[in-house]
C-alpha cells in the first residue's frame, strides 16, 4: 500500500470524482477525511470507507468560509494529529459566457475553485509546517482550464488560473517539504459514479440517454476516463514514488488535450 498511515482531506466528495478519489486514497491505506458543503455527500462517503473497514471522518463545510475552513482542518489535526495529503477539488458547474454571466455568479463561481483551493492550501500547508512534517497537495484542473471553451467562462478562467495557482505554491511550499501539483480530468464515464452512489446506499435513477457519447467519439482513445482512474493518479502524485515531483500537472485525460486541432479521432488522417 502506498500511502499507509497517511492522513487525507478531499474536497467536495460526491460520489462522482471526489468520492472515487476517497475511495482510492482509502484502499492505498490513507485515511480519510471527506469535506463537502452538502452534509450527505461527506456523510455517505466517509461512511461507506468506515463500512469497508477504512477510517474516515466526514466535515461539512463550505470551503470559501474562512472560519469554517479553519475549524475544519483545526479538527482534522484534533481527530488524526496530522494532515499529509490535501486534494482540491470542490467545485461546482455553472455554464454562462461573459455576456449573460451575472457578477454575483462569476463571483461565487470562481470563488469555491481559486478560493475554496487557496483556503484549504493555506490552512493545510500551516497545519503541516506548524509540525515541521511534510506534505503533498493535488489541486483538480479541467480540459477546460486548458483550452477556450465558449459559454463557461468563470469555470475555465478559474480552473485556468488553479493550474498557476499550483506552480506559485509549489515554488512557495518546496522549502517546507510540501509538494503541489495538479491532475486535469476531463469529460468522465458516468456509470461509475452511478454504480458508486448505489454502494454509498442511495436509490437513483440512471438515464436512459448516454449523454458522453459524443465526447467519447471525439476522444483520441475513444472512450473516457472513470473517476478510479483519476483515483489512480492522485495516488500515485500522493505517493513516495512522486517525491521529486512538484509543481507539474498530469492529464488523465484519454488524449484531450494532446491532440491535433483538426484531427477527428476515429477517421485516418488530418486533413492535409
Ligand atoms: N465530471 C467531469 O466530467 C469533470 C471533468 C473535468 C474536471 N472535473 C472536476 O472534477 C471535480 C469534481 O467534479 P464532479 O463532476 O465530481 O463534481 P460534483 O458536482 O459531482 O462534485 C463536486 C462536489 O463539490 C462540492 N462543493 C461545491 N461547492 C462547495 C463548497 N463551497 N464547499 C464545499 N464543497 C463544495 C459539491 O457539494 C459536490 O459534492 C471538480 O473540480 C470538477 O471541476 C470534472
Amino acid at each position: 500500500m502506498k500511502l499507509l498511515d497517511r492522513v487525507a482531506v478531499i474536497t467536495g466528495t460526491s460520489p462522482n470524482i471526489g468520492g472515487g478519489i476517497a475511495e482510492a486514497l482509502a484502499s492505498e491505506g490513507a485515511s480519510i477525511v471527506a469535506i463537502d458543503a452538502i452534509a450527505e455527500n461527506a456523510n455517505d462517503c466517509a461512511g461507506y470507507i468506515e463500512a469497508i473497514g477504512g477510517r474516515a471522518l466526514p466535515i461539512t463545510c463550505d470551503v470559501t468560509d474562512e472560519k469554517q475552513v479553519a475549524k475544519s482542518i483545526a479538527k482534522v489535526s484534533e481527530t488524526f494529529g496530522k494532515i499529509d495529503i490535501l486534494v482540491n477539488n470542490a467545485a461546482f458547474y455553472n455554464k454562462k459566457g461573459v455576456i449573460d454571466m451575472p457578477y454575483d455568479e462569476w463571483l461565487s463561481q470562481t470563488g469555491v475553485i481559486l478560493g475554496g483551493a487557496f483556503l484549504c492550501t493555506k490552512y493545510v500547508a500551516r497545519s503541516i509546517i506548524d509540525r515541521k512534517g511534510v506534505g503533498t497537495i493535488i489541486n483538480i484542473i479541467s480540459t477546460a482550464g486548458h483550452q477556450g471553451e465558449p459559454g463557461n467562462v468563470a469555470y475555465s478562467t478559474a480552473k485556468s488560473g488553479l493550474l498557476n495557482f499550483t506552480r506559485s505554491t509549489a515554488m512557495e511550499l518546496a522549502e517546507h517539504g510540501i509538494r503541489v501539483n495538479s491532475l486535469t480530468p476531463t469529460a468522465t464515464d458516468r456509470s461509475e459514479s452511478f454504480d458508486r452512489a448505489e454502494r454509498w446506499g442511495r436509490s437513483i435513477d440512471r438515464p436512459e440517454d448516454d449523454i458522453m457519447a459524443s465526447y467519447r467519439e471525439r476522444s483520441p482513445m475513444q472512450k473516457l476516463p472513470r473517476p478510479s482512474d483519476y483515483g489512480r493518479a492522485v495516488a500515485f502524485l500522493a505517493s513516495d514514488d512522486a517525491r521529486m515531483i512538484t509543481g507539474t500537472d498530469l492529464r488523465v485525460d484519454a488524449g484531450a488535450i494532446a491532440k491535433y486541432w483538426p484531427w477527428e479521432p476515429g477517421k485516418q488522417a488530418s486533413p492535409q
